[in-house]
C-alpha cells in the first residue's frame, strides 16, 4: 500500500450541509470550502443546483461559487439533476458536475421525482451538453446497498445503473450506500459486480455511516483496487430523502485509517481536524468524527 495515492472527494459542503435544519450563511459555506482546500483536499463538492423548493439549504449555491477564492489545482463540483441545473452550474463556473441516479425505483421517485429510466433520459441530455462544453461529469448510484423504501436492492440493478452512467460518458461513478446499511462482504460483492462494467479507476465509494460500517466497507473496496473515496468533514450530513440517514463517513476518520495503512492522500489531518471543530461550532452541532474528538481542538 505504501505510496498508493487515494483521491478523497470532500462532501461536507454539499451532502453535509444539504440536510442542516438551520440556515447556514453562504459566507460560512465559503469559509468551510476554502479551509478544506487549504487542508489539501483537491476535489470538493461545493454545492447543488437542484430545485430550491426541494432543497432550500442549497438555494445559495450560485453565491457560494461566486465567493470562493479558487485555489489552483482544486476542482469545485456541483450536483445537476437536469438541464436547468447544468445551466446554473455552468453560469456559476463549476469545474465539474454530477448527475445522480438510483438503483431503486422507489428512491428515484422520492429523490428526483421520476423513475430510473426517465432519469437516465434526462442525464443523457445533461451529459451531452456538459461534455460538449468540456465539463467532466460524475455519476452517482444511490441505494446500492439497500433502500429506505424498498429494502433489498438486487445486485443487477446496481450494475445496470453503473453501466448506463458510464455509457453516458460519466468518467467516474460513485457507489452510494445512501443509508449506510451495507456490511463488508456485501459491499465486496456489490463492488466486484460493478467491476464487470467499470474499471477500478472509474468507481468511487460514497458510504454514509449510519450503522457504523463505513470504514470496514471502504476496506472492501480498497482490496478491489478502488482508490476514490467520498467523505464528509466531521461526518456532516445525511440525505433529506432518506429519513434517519446520517452523514458520509468522516473525512478525518478515513484519513487516519488510510495514513495508518500506508496510503497517501495529500491531506493534512491536523488542519482538517481544526476545520472540523470550527464547522461544528458554527453549526452548533456535535462532531461526528471519532478521530476529531480523539485529537481534540489543539
Ligand atoms: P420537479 O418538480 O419534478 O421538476 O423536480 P420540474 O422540472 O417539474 O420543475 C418544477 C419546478 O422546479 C419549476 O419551477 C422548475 O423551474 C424548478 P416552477 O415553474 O414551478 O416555479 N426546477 C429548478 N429550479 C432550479 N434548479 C433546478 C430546477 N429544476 C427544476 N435544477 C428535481 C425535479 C430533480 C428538480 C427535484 O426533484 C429536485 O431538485 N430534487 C433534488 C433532490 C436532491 O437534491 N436530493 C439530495 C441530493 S442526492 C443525494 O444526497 C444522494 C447522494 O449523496 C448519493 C448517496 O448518498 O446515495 C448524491
Ligand atoms: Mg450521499
Amino acid at each position: 500500500k505504501t505510496g498508493t495515492q487515494i483521491q478523497l472527494v470532500e462532501m461536507g459542503a454539499r451532502d453535509g450541509l444539504q440536510n442542516e435544519p438551520g440556515t447556514v450563511p453562504a459566507t460560512v459555506k465559503v469559509e468551510l470550502i476554502e479551509r478544506l482546500a487549504a487542508a489539501g483536499l483537491r476535489r470538493i463538492e461545493a454545492g447543488s443546483f437542484v430545485s430550491p423548493r426541494w432543497i432550500p439549504q442549497m438555494a445559495d449555491s450560485e453565491e457560494v461559487f461566486r465567493l470562493i477564492r479558487r485555489r489552483p489545482g482544486v476542482r469545485y463540483s456541483a450536483l445537476t439533476p437536469n438541464l436547468q441545473g447544468l445551466d446554473r452550474a455552468m453560469q456559476a463556473g463549476a469545474d465539474e458536475v454530477a448527475v445522480f441516479a438510483a438503483a431503486s425505483e422507489a428512491f428515484s421517485q422520492k429523490n428526483i421525482n421520476c423513475g430510473i429510466k426517465e432519469s437516465i433520459q434526462r442525464f443523457t441530455d445533461v451529459c451531452q451538453v456538459a461534455l460538449e462544453k468540456g465539463l467532466p461529469v460524475r455519476g452517482y448510484v444511490s441505494t446500492a446497498m439497500g433502500c429506505p423504501y424498498q429494502g433489498k436492492v438486487p445486485l443487477q440493478d446496481v450494475v445496470m445503473a453503473v453501466r448506463e452512467l458510464i455509457k453516458l460518458g460519466c468518467y467516474e461513478v460513485s457507489i452510494g450506500d445512501t443509508i449506510g446499511v451495507g456490511t463488508p462482504i456485501q459491499v465486496y460483492e456489490v463492488l466486484s459486480a460493478c467491476l464487470d462494467v467499470a474499471r477500478p479507476d472509474q468507481l468511487a465509494m460514497h458510504f454514509h455511516d449510519t450503522y457504523g460500517q463505513a470504514l470496514a466497507n471502504l476496506r472492501s473496496g480498497l482490496e478491489l483496487g478502488i482508490h476514490t473515496i467520498d467523505a464528509s468533514v466531521a461526518g456532516l450530513g445525511g440525505c433529506p430523502y432518506a429519513k434517519g440517514a446520517s452523514g458520509n463517513v468522516a473525512t478525518e476518520d478515513v484519513l487516519y485509517m488510510l495514513h495508518g495503512m500506508g496510503y497517501e492522500t495529500g491531506v493534512d489531518l491536523d488542519a482538517l481536524v481544526e476545520t472540523s471543530h470550527w464547522i461544528c461550532e458554527q453549526l452548533g452541532r456535535l462532531n461526528g468524527s471519532k478521530v476529531a474528538l480523539a485529537l481534540g481542538t489543539e
